[in-house]
């Protein structure tokens, strides 16, 4: 069997916990004799500050670059809020973005029927959710120079953020969008600020124009960012795949993290163009949401958007869209038994922890491979 290349970055806070439960998924896969790893780890973020004095070091960077995938926790936490701008924790994952030309963001959200109750709007609004935010993720306000902050002298400061856009890199996530749409129900809604801003301008032009070069079969249609901020929490079924720049895809989509219960739930796949002669991609899987250095160390934190996100690596990375399922199934079998983490805790469910969580989910995997 061919061994896959997988490197592990748990990163800080919860990352390490929900990490772990992904370790004992992934021995379970080996083990069914479904797939072969050959696993690295390396510390990233305030973890790897505190080790080195920079959020990744060069040697992560290359182990990164020669993985079929990287399965990412989370980085940053108070502990290194004095740190220099250029090592503070989340440097490292936006290297790690840069870099590896991880241009595509996927961030399902997914209300699952056991958790309607759980999401911060009504039942009726949430209940069968299922909508994809495209988000691009290597341009943009994160990207642009110049990024600075100058000493005016007056005891005044000026502080510069350039969001920036090309062409080529609209018209690639929009095609993300649209092969996306086309496998799910065939509807792309693009946000931008084109009333406002010359880059929302050009994306809405080049979404416009790519649709036209043979993906009409889609239904486009587009949005000022502000707007679809209103729809999302005012009937957020109306939508099916959304695609947006790096920004406002961050913002929505912790916005979309709470009509699926919590951003506990959110997985995310950050992927790169397909090499045109081995057909593989790069690729980066980690929840949405952050280290939570409020719960952090204490088994409180809910797995599943990690758990979720390595089901995407199964069905982007290794081939596996089946394996994928039956772990989307068996998250979705632990929620109808009533098991929830503190986060989408509701009146009446049972309360349980991190590894409890995790141990949940991976009895039901196992028996579900076996039916
Ligand atoms: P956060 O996502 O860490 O937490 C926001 C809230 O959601 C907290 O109350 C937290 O307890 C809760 N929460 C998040 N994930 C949860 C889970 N799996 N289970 C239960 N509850 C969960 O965002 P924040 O507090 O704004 O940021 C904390 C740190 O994380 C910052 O340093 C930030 O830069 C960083 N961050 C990192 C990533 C990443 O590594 N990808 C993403 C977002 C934020
Ligand atoms: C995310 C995070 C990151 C972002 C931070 C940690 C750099 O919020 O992945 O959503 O802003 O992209
Ligand atoms: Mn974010």
């Amino acid at each position: 069997m061919a061994t896959n290349k997988l490197l592990l970055l748990p990163g800080d806070g919860i990352g390490v916990e929900v990490l772990a439960e992904v370790r004992r998924l992934l021995a379970l896969i080996e083990q069914k004799g479904i797939l072969s790893f050959e696993i690295d780890e390396d510390l990233v973020g305030g973890a790897a500050y505190d080790a080195h004095g920079v959020a990744i070091t060069d040697a992560a960077m290359a182990k990164a670059k020669a993985a079929d995938a990287i399965l990412f926790g989370a980085v940053g936490g108070p502990k290194w809020d004095g740190v220099a701008y250029d090592a503070r924790p989340e440097a490292g994952l936006l290297r790690l973005r840069k870099d590896l030309e991880l241009f595509a963001n996927l961030r399902p959200a997914i209300c699952y029927p056991a958790l309607a109750d759980a999401s911060a709007l009504k039942r009726e609004l949430v209940d069968g959710l299922d909508i994809v935010i495209v988000r691009e993720l290597t341009g943009g306000v994160y990207f642009g120079s110049p990024k600075e902050i100058t000493d005016l002298g007056n005891g005044q400061k000026r502080a510069v953020d350039t969001q920036v856009y090309e062409t080529y890199e609209i018209e690639r996530i929009a095609k993300v969008a649209f092969e996306l749409a086309r496998v799910r129900s065939g509807r792309v809604t693009s946000a931008e600020k084109r009333n406002v801003m010359k880059s929302g301008l050009l994306w809405n032009q080049v979404v416009t124009a790519t649709h036209k070069q043979g993906y009409e079969d889609v239904k486009l249609d587009h949005m000022l960012a502000d707007a679809l901020g209103m729809q999302l929490v005012r009937a957020p079924k109306q939508f099916d795949v959304i695609v947006t720049d790096n920004l406002f895809g961050d913002i929505l989509s912790d916005v979309a993290s709470m009509l699926t219960g919590s951003l506990g739930m959110l997985p995310s796949a950050s992927l790169g163009a397909e090499d045109a002669a081995t057909g593989k991609r790069k690729a980066l899987y980690e929840p949405v949401h952050g280290s939570a250095p409020d719960i952090a160390g204490k088994g409180l934190a809910n797995p599943i958007a990690m758990i979720a996100s390595l089901a995407m690596a199964l069905k982007y990375s290794f081939g596996k869209p089946e394996v994928a399922a039956v772990l989307d199934r068996a998250i979705a079998a632990v929620l109808d038994d009533g098991l929830r983490t503190g986060d989408i805790w509701t009146d009446g469910m049972t309360r349980v922890g991190t590894s409890e969580m995790g141990d949940a989910v991976l009895k039901k995997f196992e028996g579900l491979l076996a039916a």
